[in-house]
């Protein structure tokens, strides 16, 4: 039978940081329970503790009403714990299967009977997933649907999922909450994460909200309204809004010019035959459904990968926010690196092959204000930021080097309101100063505030051109063809 799993008055501090303070979470069996709040909010500490990947200052982690000294993931799934961590926790290179094999303590492993495992726990969920396939030739929906069936085939009854939409379509997000509204209907217990409200009025029974480390709202969902939410998460300071602006464009030749450019690596949907150019300040915008090969035109067009065949022009300096932020951070080194890693070579940090230490954190702290990074401490390793702070140090440092091009996938993604309208702005703001943006947009909101124009993507390639005016008559479809509604965060 599945339990009820709390947390009871639990704080947690890491240095000056009160991640935690006080906090009570009960998750209960059958519901749904969303868990929301700004950028270093304090969710993904809280999912952490109940996974036992870290422990509490204070206050007690129940299992049912009994206090549990959960010391590694390991033993919080001997209880039917399971997380999906927010930057995903499979081995690429394996298969699920092999993946759950790892976690198996036997030194002698049953191949078939693990096999049969994932199958019956993926098929129980209705999860169509493949086993066999390394994890990394798995769009990002499988892998998350992969995370899901390991830890049920683990024996999981309480679910902690760590925004798993943020880099899903609209399709996909629709098929991940039905399937966890028939796992909460089997008795499991979940937890979920997010900043959008529209995926909480559509999956969550009840909701937790913090801010600052400290819960400020909880009930259920259905007996609030989205301004009450807001307000538990930012406070009531007013969010400034965004208004469309018509910026004077240079016209004259592209920044960017694919010119009937095909690419394809191993790992990626492949792209065929794009023409498309993008002219000083001027927002392109990319849409398609996921794996329609955005992430192979990213990396073209930003220059990551050679084209196999066509032309590709880029005016230097080019800036790129790929859409795996890891691959953009240093994560294991002090945040100062990471903030400066794309300028090392400039005279400010390095004379005569000297690093001047000095300046780079200098930069660094310059860097942390300018893009709200939190907290500002140029010596905490990257990987201790949260995940919306990490995505806010990748877009301010690749913008703040005054690039000619910026392709930008999924700028946006993990980002709480606040952080999401500032990107929002400084993207334009780019565009406007000269920059020409591919804009591959989080979701489809993003394209209809920020695009001058807008490419639909299908199978590698280009199948529609639309101007703005003409995106915002047809976007309601193109949300319906993958349907999920338009996934507004918060
Ligand atoms: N290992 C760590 N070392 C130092 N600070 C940490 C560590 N883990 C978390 N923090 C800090 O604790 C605070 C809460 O972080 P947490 O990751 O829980 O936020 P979050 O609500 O999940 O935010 P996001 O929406 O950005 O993912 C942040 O200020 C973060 O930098
Ligand atoms: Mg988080």
């Amino acid at each position: 039978m599945t339990q009820a799993l709390s947390l009871n008055c639990v704080s947690r501090q890491f240095g000056t940081v009160q991640a935690l303070h006080e906090v009570d979470l009960r998750i209960e069996p059958g519901q749904v329970h969303a868990v929301l709040g700004e950028n270093g909010a304090g969710k993904s500490t809280a999912v952490r503790i109940l996974a036992g990947l870290d422990r509490p200052d204070s206050g007690v982690v129940e299992l049912n009403g009994t206090p549990l000294r959960l010391r590694s993931r390991e033993e919080a799934t001997r209880h039917g714990i399971g997380l999906i961590p927010q930057s995903g926790s499979l081995l690429a290179e394996l298969s699920l299967e092999e993946n759950l094999a790892l976690t198996q303590p036997q030194v002698v492993l049953r191949r078939r009977r693990l096999r049969r495992a994932l199958a019956s726990a993926a098929a129980a969920a209705s999860l169509d997933i493949d086993l066999a396939t390394p994890i990394r030739q798995l769009g990002r929906a499988q892998q998350q649907l992969g995370e899901v069936a390991l830890a049920l085939a683990q024996g999981a009854r309480i679910l902690l999922l760590d925004e798993p939409t943020s880099v899903l379509d609209p399709g996909e997000i629709r098929g991940l909450h039905a399937r966890l509204r028939e796992l909460a209907a089997t008795g499991v217990a979940i937890v979920l994460i997010t900043h959008r409200l529209t995926e909480l009025r559509a999956v969550a029974d009840v909701a937790t909200v913090l801010s600052h480390g400290q819960v400020t709202w909880h009930g259920r969902v259905q007996d609030t309204d989205d301004t009450a939410l807001a307000t538990a998460m930012i406070g009531d300071d007013p969010l400034d809004t965004l208004e469309r602006s018509a910026r004077v464009k240079t016209g004259g030749p592209g920044a960017l010019i694919l010119d009937g450019v095909c690419a394809a690596t191993d790992d990626l949907a492949p792209v065929r035959d794009i023409n498309l150019q993008v002219r000083p300040a001027e927002i392109v915008a990319v849409v398609g459904t996921v794996g329609s090969g955005q992430r192979a035109l990213a990396d073209v067009a930003a220059g990551v990968i050679p084209p196999s065949s066509g032309r590709r022009h880029a005016d230097n300096p080019i800036a790129y926010v790929p859409e795996d932020r890891a691959t953009a951070l240093l994560s294991d080194l002090p945040i100062k690196w990471s903030a400066v890693l794309p300028q090392l070579r400039r005279r400010r940090f390095s004379r005569f092959g000297i690093l001047r230490r000095g300046e780079v954190a200098a930069a660094a702290r310059e860097l942390f204000a300018q893009a709200d990074v939190r907290p500002p401490d140029p010596e905490l390793p990257a990987a201790a930021l949260s995940g919306g702070n990490a995505q806010k140090l990748v877009v301010g440092r690749e913008l703040a080097s005054q690039p000619r091009v910026a392709v930008l996938h999924a700028p946006t993604q993990g980002l709480d309101l606040r952080a999401s309208h500032a990107v929002r702005r400084q993207i334009r703001d780019a565009a406007t100063s000269g920059t020409a943006v591919l804009l591959i947009p989080t979701d489809h909101d993003e394209a209809q505030e920020l695009a001058d124009r807008v490419l639909l993507i299908r199978g590698g390639r280009v199948v529609k051109e639309y101007t703005a005016a003409e995106y915002d008559q047809i976007v309601h479809q193109l949300v319906d063809t993958t349907p999920g509604g338009a996934s507004t965060p918060c």
